[in-house]
């Protein structure tokens, strides 16, 4: 180890123009506006419509507003790391693509699966390339075109995503502040109660699988509910032991978006207030990987330099953990 702390030096996001209503899925499916906001709190959700779009180019509006905004040059970039359960292709890599899209011709770059928990196991990914002192430029983006692979016929599931992108620059810290600390989780136990079940190597695409609708997300809500509850408050409890953190020394708890409940749910067990607790999944719904900076650019402007925050994700497999960032902007 090095005595190299990594800092998130920019956050930039982009969600599509369109949005779709809990008024609209009431016309698709048989649900209702009343259902949708007391059991999961969403009213609205962004979905990127048009021929030939995808979810790189979603994190390629977001990096390109990152580097703008940071005065980073793309051939600075070292390291690409894309968060996404929704590539564009299987392969190559979305992160690749992303490059590819933004002039950035200098980097190694790779996708990171870890459904809902890929942007915070990307985070903590890219801060070692910086702790290692490897690489000075690092850009993580978390980009999801949920509605992919959502089926709308299906109103378990059809309600909760969205799509969107955002993105950070990972950079050496100048003043201590950065990322201080992540406790990172798995437990394969999750792969029965949430997953998209075709098209990889178990069962690859056939006439069966499409009519079977096995290309659309699968999820056992009541099961996924509580280990989403369970993990979060147990790592972000366990984080501040470690630390000797109280809830008066965090400014902000940013947690994954899913349902506003198990947001509540966390929030309460860590004994944090809601007003210290990010929330934006009224208007966006799910973005998968992109529900923590997409947290992160909305409230950057209320973020002081020095300021901890816990960011916390849960998603399949099981995944799941907590990181503890001192804010370097
Ligand atoms: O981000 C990755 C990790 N994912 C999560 O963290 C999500 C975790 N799970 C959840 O957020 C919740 O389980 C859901 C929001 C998915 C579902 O909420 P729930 O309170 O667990 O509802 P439920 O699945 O137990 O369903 C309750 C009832 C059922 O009807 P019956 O059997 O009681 O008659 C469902 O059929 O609600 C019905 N239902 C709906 N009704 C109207 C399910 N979906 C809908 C709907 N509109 N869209």
């Amino acid at each position: 180890m090095t005595n190299i702390r990594a800092a998130i030096t920019g956050v930039h996001a982009y969600v599509p123009d369109y949005v779709l209503t809990n008024a609209e899925l009431e016309k698709m499916v048989d649900t209702n506006d009343e259902w949708i906001v007391s059991r999961t709190g969403i009213r609205e959700r962004r979905i990127l419509k048009g021929e030939g779009l995808a979810s790189s180019d979603m994190g390629a509006e977001a990096v390109k507003g990152l580097l703008a905004k940071t005065g980073t040059s793309p051939e600075e970039i070292e390291l690409v790391i894309c968060a996404t359960a929704t590539p564009d292709m299987m392969f190559p890599d979305t992160a690749n693509l992303i490059a590819y899209k933004t002039g950035i011709k200098n980097a190694f770059t790779f996708d990171l699966g870890a459904a809902c928990s890929s942007f915070l196991f990307s985070v903590a990914t890219g801060a070692k390339y910086i702790e290692s002192g490897m690489y000075k430029k690092v850009v993580i983006v978390g980009a999801d075109k949920m509605s992919s692979i959502v089926d709308y016929t299906d109103r378990a599931t059809c309600i909760l995503f969205g799509d969107a992108a955002g993105a950070v620059l990972l950079e050496p810290s100048k003043d201590g502040n950065g990322i201080m600390d992540a406790i990172l989780k798995s437990d394969g136990i999750g792969a029965e109660h949430l997953y998209q079940r075709a098209g990889g190597s178990l069962k690859p695409a056939s006439h069966e699988t499409v009519d079977a609708k096995e290309h659309f997300i699968f999820q056992n809500g009541r099961p996924v509910y509580k280990a989403a509850v369970a993990g979060m408050s147990s790592v972000v409890k366990e984080m501040m032991k470690r630390h000797g953190l109280s809830a008066d020394d965090i400014a902000w708890v940013v947690p994954h978006q899913a349902n506003l409940r198990i947001i509540e749910s966390v929030a309460s067990m860590a004994d944090f207030p809601m007003e210290k607790v990010m929330v934006n999944i009224h208007r966006y719904g799910n973005t998968t990987s992109a529900t923590l900076p997409l947290c992160l650019w909305e409230w950057e402007n209320q973020l002081k330099k020095g300021d901890n925050l816990i960011l916390t994700a849960f998603g399949g497999g099981y995944t799941w953990g907590a990181i503890w960032v001192k804010w370097a902007i």
